[in-house]
């Protein structure tokens, strides 16, 4: 399944309930259990490679994993050294915590990732934490994956990061609760918040207080984490832009997580003209509940504050800009050149195929509104330029090809596009 013919979209109405689980807040279930004393028990796990390998990862860590194929309980006393290499397949979230994680356990571990991982930039993650005492090495003096760890004792630490980035964040505040003092992390902008949520919800000592976190160094093992993984915000959105580029359609997307740090881009869609609501229906750890999406002529939106809000979706938000009046601008969005792909350059190449005038800046790009059309689009590898010019096909039709990258983060993608158009592989 190397290559799929989507085709133009009826109207339609829909009410999908089955979006994949939530990726951020999956990856970083498990990896807390291994901080709990009891058991933890993860509901509604998103089984996709990016998840499971870490799931494999915390295995291969010493812990006991119980898995029914509905609920998934960890329990664990401590973090064992591996003898397997810890692969992280394509996710940057998992090997940039799983640093923070590893850096303080007691033996030496080995992390790598797939192609597209190992040409990522590390030293975000791997520049701190050594300069507070941990011992790590990899390619190009750290940068690179393969990466190698030798867990050692952390110092406190005060840092002020340079860029929004929730993965640099939870690594440092994952070796925060195992440094020796009280420690203090801030960031330029707010970035996804879920483990500062999900480790308070646990007991640990977290208070955030504007853009700066203070940690406390763990006392004592933490609760058991019991969770069920709403749905994530980044893969409804396809549908939510399927809804709003495809006259007279609308859809329901249900038991999403409504976290304000996740939903930006559904603002955004709103502020170019979709109808979107939204209705809360559960408060775990996080607002929980359904958006739904009515589709109404769209105009042009310039994104350049909280570029971390909505930073996974600004693919998808790209396409509803190339159907929108007027000229849409991104900037402040560098970020996107070291995602799964250089975000930019293949959102560009992409529209550009469809037709689309399409300006490329170092941090943005500026799209020209209009017709899209009909395209042949590669994904570099990369699940959300896969899925966004997927999405596109629904108004122009398209071909994509190089689709396996969807497994990392919605395996069911293609099951729920069935329900609005008709696609051949
Ligand atoms: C994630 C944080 C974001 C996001 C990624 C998941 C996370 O990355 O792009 O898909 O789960 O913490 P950055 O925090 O590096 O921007």
């Amino acid at each position: 399944m190397s290559r799929v013919k989507v085709f133009p979209s009826k109207p339609f109405s829909v009410r999908i309930d089955n979006i994949a689980a939530d990726k951020s807040i999956s990856h970083r279930s498990v990896m807390f259990s291994m901080l709990a004393e009891g058991v933890s028990e993860i509901e509604n796990f998103l089984r996709a490679e990016d998840t499971l390998n870490s799931l494999e990862i915390v295995k291969n860590l010493g812990a006991h994993v119980v898995d029914d194929g509905d609920v998934i309980k960890i329990s664990s006393d401590g973090i064992k050294e591996s003898f397997e290499i810890l692969d992280c397949g394509n996710s940057g979230t998992g090997m940039r915590l799983f640093c923070g994680l590893l850096s303080s356990a007691e033996g030496h571990f080995v992390l790598t990732g797939d192609k597209y991982l190992r040409k990522r930039p590390m030293k975000r993650v791997t520049t701190p934490l050594i300069s507070i005492g941990a011992k790590i090495d990899g390619r190009e003096h750290g940068d690179l994956a393969p990466l190698s760890i030798r867990g050692s004792s952390l110092k406190a630490f005060t840092y002020e990061s340079k860029i929004a980035s929730a993965q640099v964040k939870s690594c440092m505040i994952l070796a925060a609760l195992r440094a020796d003092g009280v420690c203090r992390y801030t960031e330029p902008e707010l970035s996804r918040d879920h483990t500062e949520r999900m480790l308070k919800g646990m007991g640990a000592e977290v208070q955030v207080d504007g853009l700066s976190t203070t940690i406390k160094p763990m006392k004592q093992l933490l609760s058991p984490l019991k969770i069920r993984v709403p749905a994530d915000p980044s893969s409804a959105f396809f549908f939510a832009v399927a809804a709003a580029i495809v006259p007279g359609s609308d859809i329901v997307l249900e038991g999403v997580t409504l976290n304000p740090t996740r939903i930006e881009a559904f603002k955004a869609l709103e502020h170019m003209g979709a109808n979107i609501s939204y209705e809360l229906t559960d408060n775990k750890y996080e607002p929980i509940g359904n958006i739904h999406v009515q589709y109404a002529p769209l105009k042009a939106i310039t994104i350049e504050h909280n570029i971390s809000w909505l930073i996974d979706e600004l693919p998808a938000l790209s396409i509803a800009m190339a159907c929108a009046e007027g000229e849409s601008v991104v900037k402040n969005a560098e970020e996107l050149r070291v995602k799964e792909s250089d975000r930019i350059a293949t959102v560009v190449e992409g529209l550009r195929k469809c037709g689309i005038e399409v300006h490329e800046y170092k941090d943005g790009y500026c799209i020209v509104g209009g017709e899209l059309t009909k395209a042949s689009v590669e994904s570099d590898g990369d699940h959300r330029i896969a899925m966004s010019f997927i999405i596109a096909g629904l108004k122009c039709g398209m071909e994509v090809s190089d689709l396996e990258c969807i497994n990392t983060s919605f395996p069911n993608f293609f099951e729920l596009l069935q329900k609005l158009t008709q696609i051949e592989f």
